[in-house]
């Protein structure tokens, strides 16, 4: 497969509500997924959503594994959610950073909601139904997001708690780009 071009901030791509996929277990699917995993894979990425490679369609993959390197951040399970769906059990929100592969070499502080349940379909059409917290709700909360056209800048509250990643953490890192 191909690691693909990924839109920056400024494509009016990025601001598109992606269209549900009406065709599961097709050769063309399977190979937006294998481009999505190769282009997430090479920029060492957390999550992508097909928007993000240009296409317009209610695709996202995630998935972190653990890391030396990030140990604050909680493992997640490399993921295909297809036709997402959200729900938010209560109002309880936190703060976290975040980057986004569109958004090279920039963190923002963004408030998401802490727990989340999400279904949805796998490439092969098998329903897919969780309930998550923390990280793992937050990158899905990110990666779907795309889906509507949403970039995580427009979700911070507190400009000033956004700027690049290498300035606002001299000294620490943070979690990975999605
Ligand atoms: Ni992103």
């Amino acid at each position: 497969m191909a690691i693909r071009p990924v839109l920056k901030m400024g494509d009016p791509r990025l601001l598109q509500v992606a269209e549900p996929v009406t065709q599961f277990d097709t050769p063309e699917l399977d190979a937006l997924v294998a481009d999505m995993f190769d282009t997430m894979a090479a920029l060492d990425g957390a999550g992508l959503a097909a928007p993000q490679i240009g296409v317009g369609l209610r695709v996202v993959i995630f998935g972190v594994a653990a890391n030396p390197r990030y140990p604050q951040v909680e493992p997640v399970p490399t993921t295909v959610l297809i036709n997402p769906s959200l729900e938010f059990p209560d109002n309880d929100r936190e703060d976290g950073w975040e980057g986004c592969l569109s958004v090279p070499g920039l963190r923002g502080l963004v408030p998401r909601y802490r727990r989340l349940n999400y279904s949805g379909f796998d490439q092969r059409g098998a329903p897919l139904a969780r309930s998550v917290v923390g990280f793992h709700a937050r990158v899905v909360q990110h990666e779907c997001d795309h889906l509507d056209g949403i970039l995580y800048p427009m979700r911070i509250r507190d400009l000033r708690l956004f700027g690049y990643e290498d300035t606002l953490f001299a000294s620490s890192s943070d979690a990975p780009a999605a």
